[in-house]
This record gives C-alpha cells, structure tokens and sequence, in this order.
C-alpha cells in the first residue's frame, strides 16, 4: 500500500531529498528529466544547483526560517536547469521528523508550471504594453484636442496685434510698436509650430518614408531647446544634411527625445562640469550610424545591461516609468530593424549607438 502510493506520487511529481544541510540525497526520474542534469550529478551536490541567479538571497533565507521551524513551504519557484533553460514549479516542500521530533531530512515536492508561468508573464508584459500605447494613443487625442482649441485664438491674436499696429501707425512712437508686434508674431508663429510638432509626433502611423535625418534631428531639438537651455545643456549636433533614411520619421524622433531627455535626467545633479551632449551622424556604405553621447554620471556595470528591459528605472516613480529605453529598443529593432547598444564612454557619461540598415523595406 504505501508502496503504491509512493509510486503514484513519484510518476506524477517532480520528487528530491535533501539532508538537513540542503544536500541532495534523492531524486526520482522527473526531477532529472526537468533539470536535465542526470542522478549521479544530482546526489550529493546542494539544492541550489538548479537555483536560478534571478531568486533573491532572501527567498532561500525565508525558505530556511520556515523549514527549520519545522512548517511547510509552498511557493512558486524560477529554477534554472542544466542546459540553461528556464522552469517553474510549484513546489511544496516538508520537513521529516524523527521520533523525538528532530528534522531528518526535507522531502520536496513539486509539479511543472512552466508554460501557465510563461503564458501569464507574456500576457503581463503584453498588457502594460498595451497599456503604454493606449496612454499614447490618447495623449495623442488630447494633444489633437488642444492644437484643435488653440488654433482659433492664436490666429485671432495675431489679427488683433495687427489692428493695433495700424492703429499706432501714425503714432510717434510706431517704430518701437512695429519690432514689439513682430517679435509677438513669431512667438506666435513659435506656438503654432510647437502645437503641430506634438501633433505630428502623436500622429498614428504612416507607411515608411524617406526623411532626412538632420531634418528630424532639427525638429527634435525644436521641441526640446527651451528646456535644454534651461538647464545650461549643450546639444552638439554633427550630421551631414544629406543623408536620407528609409523609416517612420516621427517614431525617429520619440527614439531621439527618449535618449536627450535621458540625458538631460542624467545631468540634474551635475552642477561642476558643463554638460554636453553630442549626436554624430555617420553614413557607410551599408549603413547609417547615429552616436548619441553624454557627459553625465554614466550607468553603473551592474545596471547597463538593464537599461533597455520594461519597468527598469533608477528614478522616483514620479519621473520616470522604465519605459523610455525599451519602447527605443522597440522602435528600433522592431519596426525600423535597426540595432541599438549603449555602453558607458571615456568621458564618464553614456554613448548609445543606432545603426540602421540604408535601405530596409
Ligand atoms: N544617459 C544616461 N545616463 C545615465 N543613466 C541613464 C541614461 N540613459 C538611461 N539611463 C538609465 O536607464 C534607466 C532606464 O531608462 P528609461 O527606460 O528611459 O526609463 P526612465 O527614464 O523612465 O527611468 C534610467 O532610469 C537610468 O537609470
Ligand atoms: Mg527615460
């Protein structure tokens, strides 16, 4: 009887032993099957073996608190096997006790969640995904909006600072009038450009066209100049007007705004050095090259590999989402088949380098 019962666990779980230091003196075939490591491997090594370097330390420390205690642990737990692979299983594991109550040894037992985990995580991901493209997609309504509603009152202000100057046309002190009314016409002019670059770049998307980077490079900096002046950042642009690109312009430069206000962020408690930024624009035969580079703080070797995955931030929630760099990637590699890389540059800030392919279709 017990051995049936044994048995009937055994095909059906993922079964394994430990001795109360965590060394594995039991494994049935599941296990070795999942973990792709064979029995001799296994037997006599530790536990954490298959232990994935994504599980905190303070996991295994809550696991040990309770199993010393002499309690059940049951948890969901991300285990690495041989080969590199990724799995997960709910795993239950019990303390066994000697007749005077003393733990023998842990006995752990376990069934394969890995598709359910990774089809929960896809649709997790796939829905903040959504999430950030439906916010877009209605910043870019409510942006339509406002350009919709300023419009009228703009062009008006410019009719009525017209009339004015006529009025004072005869007045003696008109000339003094006259350059007044033309520097409001082109802060006018200035807000009007502002209201259709939002516009254009919340705009849904256009089939690819040929754009010249250096015009987008410009557009861009149009938007961001006021605040880059601000804060005392020079932009240092180096691109050859003539070099064309196969693409979606405004996406172009939701890449190009995502790393300068990046930069920018890297700055904000730089106050020793001045702050530059340069954008170098090469073009090779097969290839065009877009180096971005800062002076800031640069990014730490233990966090630059991270920079491009979602919800990666090292700021206050309220400045940052981690979404920048990934929807980058994103546009990039996704839809402009593009590479993006970042490393940190011999003058302590970050260079991040874009390659396109010339002519991708
Ligand atoms: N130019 C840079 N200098 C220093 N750190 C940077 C730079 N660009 C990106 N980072 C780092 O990468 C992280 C992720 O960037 P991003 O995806 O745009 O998210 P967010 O800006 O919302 O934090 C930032 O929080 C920051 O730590
Ligand atoms: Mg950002």
């Amino acid at each position: 009887m017990t051995n049936q019962y044994i048995e009937a666990i055994e095909n059906n779980n993922i079964v394994s032993k430990t001795d109360i230091n965590g060394i594995i003196t039991f494994v049935n075939d599941e296990f070795c099957k999942i973990s792709k490591f064979s029995r001799d491997e296994l037997i006599g090594k530790n536990h954490n073996i298959v232990r994935h370097p994504d599980i905190p330390a303070s996991h295994f420390k809550k696991l040990w608190t309770i199993l010393l205690a002499k309690k059940t642990y049951k948890a969901t737990v991300k285990n690495l096997a041989k080969d590199g692979s990724v799995f997960y299983v709910n795993t239950t594991i019990f303390p066994i006790l000697d007749d005077s109550g003393d733990i023998i040894e842990f006995v752990a037992i376990r069934y394969d969640v890995t598709n359910a985990t990774k089809l929960a995580e896809k649709l997790k991901h796939r829905d903040r995904v959504m999430y950030q493209q439906a916010r877009l997609a209605s910043m870019g309504e409510m942006i339509a909006n406002i350009a919709h509603q300023w419009r009228q009152p703009l062009s008006e202000l410019g009719i009525l600072l017209y009339g004015m100057k006529k009025e004072f046309k005869n007045h003696e002190e008109s000339k003094k009038f006259d350059i007044q009314h033309e520097k409001s016409k082109s802060l006018i002019k200035q807000m009007s450009q502002t209201i259709d670059d939002f516009r254009n770049f919340f705009s849904p998307n256009k089939p690819k066209e040929y754009f010249f980077i250096s015009d987008i490079i410009d557009e861009t900096m149009f938007i961001l100049k006021d605040t880059f002046k601000n804060e005392k950042i020079e932009v240092d642009i180096v691109c050859d007007k003539s070099v064309k690109m196969f693409g979606y312009a405004n996406e172009f430069s939701h890449v190009l705004i995502n790393i300068l206000n990046n930069a920018k962020d890297a700055f904000c408690h730089i106050t020793t050095k001045s702050k530059h930024i340069q954008i170098l624009v090469k073009e090779r035969n097969s290839n065009i090259q877009i180096k971005i580079t800062d002076n800031g703080t640069g990014i730490s070797d233990k966090m630059i590999n991270k920079v491009f995955e979602p919800y990666f931030s090292t700021k206050h929630a309220s400045q940052g989402t981690g979404l920048g760099l990934y929807i980058v990637k994103m546009i990039v590699e996704d839809s402009m088949n593009g590479k993006i890389e970042v490393k940190n540059d011999n003058t302590g800030g970050v260079c991040f380098t874009i390659t396109f392919p010339k002519e991708s279709k």
